[in-house]
C-alpha cells in the first residue's frame, strides 16, 4: 500500500468526442471560428520564439485588454483559461475560517476548488425559479463567488443587484465570473472604480471562440492583483504560453468581429428557445450561449440518450437533484439548431 495519496472528487467536464460529425452542444463552445486576425497571427507566429520561456506578466495582452476594457494594465492578471484564474483566486483570496458562499446550482468547479484547497463553503440554494436572491449573501462569510450570467441556468443579475452584494461584503473578496457576459449579460466592470474587493473573471473560451487556446483573465484592484500574482508566481510563473498570449491579443484587437458573432449567437438562441417552447419545453431566459430547458412528456435522460444516438451531444446533470429534468444545450449555428429541433420533434 502506498501511503499519503490524496483522494479527491474531481470536476467532470463535458466530453470532447473526436468524431467531427457530432453536433457538439455540450460544453458551451463558440459556434463560429476565431477572427481572421487570430488565424493570421497563428500563421505569422515565429516558432523560434518558443525556444524562450513565455513572458512573466503578459504585458502585450494586458495592454491590449486595458485599452479594450478601459482599465489600467496593473488591474489585470492573465491565466491559462479562466479555470486557472479562478483556481488561483480561490487560493489567493479565501483564507478565512468563515465559509465562502456560492449558489447550489452554478459552475461545478467552485466546489471542487474549495474542497481541493480545504476552503470551507456553503452552497446557497437558488430560489425555486432558479433566481439568485441578493439578501442570501448578506450574511457573515469568508468570500463570495457568483457566475453572472450563471451557468447552467443562463440567468443574469443586474449591475445594481451585483453592486448590492459587493457593497454589503467589503471585508471579503467577491468574485464575479463573467464567462458568458458578452451574450447579453451586464458587466460589473464599472464597480472597479468604487470597490477594491471585487474580482471579475473573464475567458477567451466562449465569446472569443478560443476554448482550445486556454486563456482567461481577472480584473481587480491593484491590491488584489498583487496578491494573486504572488500565488501565480508560487505555482507556475509561465502559466500562459507565448502562442496563447499572441493570439489572444489578436482577438482583443479584432473585437468588431466578435461583436458580430455574439449577436448571431444571441439571435440563434432566441429562435431556438422559441422553437423549444413551441414544442412544449420550459426554457429559462438565457443571457448566455446556451439554454437550460425542461422537455415536456419525456424525461431529460431519455431525450439526452436519444439525441446522443442521433450524434447530437448536449449536457445532462444526473447528479444534481434539481436539474434532473433539464438539459443544457449550447447554441450552435442556425443549421445545427434546426437539426436539433427536428430530432427532438421526431422523438416527442
Ligand atoms: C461559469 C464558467 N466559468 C469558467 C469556465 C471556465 O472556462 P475556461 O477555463 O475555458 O476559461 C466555464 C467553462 O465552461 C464556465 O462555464
Amino acid at each position: 500500500m502506498i501511503r499519503g495519496l490524496r483522494h479527491i472528487t474531481p470536476y467532470v467536464p463535458g466530453s470532447q468526442p473526436a468524431d467531427k460529425e457530432i453536433i457538439k452542444l455540450n460544453t458551451n463552445e463558440n459556434a463560429y471560428a476565431p477572427s481572421p486576425e487570430v488565424a493570421d497571427a497563428l500563421e505569422a507566429f515565429d516558432s523560434h520564439c518558443l525556444r524562450r520561456y513565455s513572458s512573466l506578466d503578459q504585458d502585450v495582452l494586458r495592454q491590449a485588454l486595458a485599452e479594450h476594457l478601459a482599465v489600467a494594465a496593473d488591474q489585470i492578471v492573465i491565466g491559462n483559461g479562466s479555470d486557472d484564474v479562478l483556481s488561483m483566486a480561490f487560493l489567493a483570496f479565501f483564507n478565512d475560517s468563515r465559509p465562502i458562499l456560492f449558489p447550489d446550482l452554478t459552475y461545478g468547479f467552485y466546489k471542487v476548488w474549495a474542497d481541493l484547497y480545504h476552503i470551507t463553503y456553503r452552497e446557497i440554494p437558488l430560489a425555486a425559479d432558479f433566481s439568485l436572491l441578493e439578501e442570501d449573501y448578506m450574511t457573515a462569510n469568508g468570500g463570495i463567488v457568483i457566475a453572472n450570467p450563471n451557468a447552467p441556468t443562463g440567468l443574469c443579475k443586474s449591475l445594481k443587484e451585483i453592486e448590492a452584494i459587493v457593497k454589503a461584503n467589503q471585508d471579503v473578496v467577491v468574485i464575479i465570473d463573467e464567462a458568458y457576459v458578452n451574450f447579453g449579460g451586464e458587466t460589473a466592470l464599472p464597480l472597479l472604480d468604487k470597490y477594491d474587493n471585487i474580482f471579475i473573471v473573464r475567458t477567451f473560451s466562449k465569446d472569443a471562440a478560443l476554448a482550445g487556446l486556454r486563456v482567461g483573465y481577472g480584473v481587480g484592484s491593484p491590491k488584489l492583483i498583487a496578491v494573486i500574482k504572488a500565488v501565480k508566481n508560487a505555482l507556475n510563473p509561465y502559466n500562459v504560453d507565448s502562442i496563447a498570449e499572441n493570439l489572444a491579443a489578436a482577438a482583443v484587437k479584432s473585437w468588431d468581429y466578435y461583436e458580430q458573432t455574439c449577436q448571431k449567437i444571441i439571435a440563434t438562441r432566441e429562435r431556438f428557445a422559441e422553437g423549444l417552447e413551441a414544442l412544449g419545453f420550459r426554457v429559462l431566459a438565457s443571457q448566455t450561449n446556451f439554454v437550460l430547458a425542461e422537455p415536456p412528456r419525456v424525461s431529460a435522460e431519455a431525450l439526452f440518450t436519444y439525441l446522443q444516438s442521433q450524434k447530437i451531444f448536449v449536457r445532462y446533470f444526473p447528479n444534481a437533484e434539481r436539474l434532473r429534468n433539464y438539459l443544457r444545450i449550447s447554441i450552435g449555428t442556425p443549421a445545427e439548431m434546426e437539426k436539433v429541433i427536428q430530432a427532438i420533434q421526431e422523438f416527442l
